[in-house]
C-alpha cells in the first residue's frame, strides 16, 4: 500500500479538484458562430493572433510529449527520505497529462474548423516561443531527467526534477501561457469593442476558459512540488532556480517586446509585462522568497537590473 490516504496532499487535493473541474470535451464546443467572426478579421490581426494560438497549439503538444519522464523520475526517488508522498504526486501528473492532450486536441480541432490550417510554422517566425526559452527546449528537460534516473544519485535527481518543474510549470505555464491568455484578452476584447459586440470568439473564449482552469491546477502543484524539493535540498534555490529565472528575465522581462506592430489599436504590452512580473513573484513567494538571494524581490531586482542598463 503506497499511499497512506489518511495523509492526502496538496498533490491529492488537486487531483480531487481536476476529477470535478476537468471534465469538459472540446467536441462539444459549437465553432460555427466563431469561423464567421474570425473572417471580420483583418489579415494583420488574424496573422498576429495565429501568432500566439501557433504557440500554444505547438505547445500544447510539447507538454503532452514530455511530461511522462517526470513521473519516472518521481517513482525513482525514495519515497520515504522525500518530504511528500511522491506517489501522490504521479496520480496528479497521470491526471495533468491527460489534460495537457485535451488542450492541443482542442487546438487541433479549432485550428481545422476555425482557422482552416493546421500549420502554425509560419505564424511563429520572429516571435513568440523563439526569444530565450521554448517549449521547444523541454524534449532536452525530458532527456536530462531520463539521465538523472540512470545516474541512481538521489540529490542529482532531486536537481533534475526541480530543473524541469522550473521550466515546465514555473516557466512555461505559469509565465508564457499566462502572459498569452492575457494577449487573447486584449485582442479579443479589442475586437469585440471595434465591431460593437460584447463578445467575438465566443466558443474560443469559453473553451480557453476552462484550459486556464487547467492549467492554474498545474501552475499550483508545480510551485508545491519546487517548495518540496527545496525542503529536501536547500541549496536547489541558490544552485537551480535562481539561475534559471535569472536567465528568463534576462531573455523575457528585460528583452524587448516580441513585436513591433500591433494591429489591435489600444493593445496595451506594458499592462501584461506588469501581470508576468507578477505571476514571477508568486512563484517566488510559493517556494519562500527569504530562500533566494536575488529574486525575493523580483520587482526591485527588475528595476535595480533596468537602472543599470
Ligand atoms: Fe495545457
Ligand atoms: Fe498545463
Amino acid at each position: 500500500m503506497p499511499i497512506d490516504y489518511s495523509e492526502r496532499e496538496k498533490s491529492y487535493e488537486l487531483y480531487r479538484k481536476g476529477k470535478q473541474e476537468g471534465t469538459w470535451d472540446p467536441d462539444e464546443y459549437d465553432l460555427e458562430g466563431d469561423r464567421a467572426d474570425w473572417q471580420q478579421f483583418s489579415e494583420d490581426e488574424q496573422h498576429r493572433f495565429l501568432a500566439t494560438c501557433s504557440g500554444f497549439y505547438d505547445g500544447e503538444e510539447d507538454v503532452t510529449r514530455t511530461l511522462a519522464p517526470y513521473m519516472m523520475a518521481l517513482d525513482a526517488l525514495p519515497n520515504e527520505e522525500m518530504p511528500f508522498d511522491t506517489v501522490q504526486e504521479e496520480m496528479y501528473l497521470a491526471q495533468q497529462v491527460y489534460e495537457e492532450a485535451k488542450h492541443t486536441d482542442f487546438f487541433s480541432r479549432y485550428f481545422e474548423a476555425v482557422f482552416g490550417t493546421q500549420e502554425t510554422a509560419p505564424y511563429r517566425e520572429g516571435g513568440y516561443q523563439e526569444q530565450g526559452y521554448s517549449t521547444d527546449d523541454l524534449y532536452d528537460t525530458a532527456d536530462e531527467l531520463r539521465a538523472a534516473i540512470d545516474s541512481g544519485d538521489r540529490t542529482e535527481l532531486v536537481y533534475a526534477l526541480g530543473e524541469a518543474y522550473l521550466n515546465y510549470m514555473g516557466i512555461v505555464e505559469a509565465q508564457l501561457a499566462r502572459g498569452g491568455y492575457l494577449s487573447f484578452d486584449q485582442m479579443i476584447e479589442l475586437k469585440a469593442e471595434e465591431m460593437r459586440r460584447d463578445v467575438v470568439l465566443e466558443s474560443f473564449q469559453d473553451a480557453i476558459g476552462k484550459v486556464r482552469q487547467d492549467e492554474t491546477r498545474h501552475i499550483e502543484n508545480g510551485r508545491w512540488v519546487m517548495r518540496k524539493l527545496a525542503d529536501a535540498e536547500p541549496d536547489i534555490v541558490a544552485d537551480i532556480y535562481e539561475p534559471r529565472i535569472e536567465e528568463y528575465v534576462e531573455n523575457r522581462l528585460l528583452a524587448d517586446p516580441l513585436y513591433d506592430d500591433q494591429p489591435f489599436d489600444g493593445y496595451d504590452q506594458r499592462a501584461i509585462g506588469n501581470r508576468v512580473t507578477q505571476f514571477l513573484q508568486d512563484t517566488v513567494d510559493y517556494i519562500g522568497a527569504d530562500r533566494f538571494e536575488r529574486y525575493g524581490d523580483v520587482r526591485a531586482t527588475l528595476e535595480e537590473r533596468q537602472a543599470a542598463d
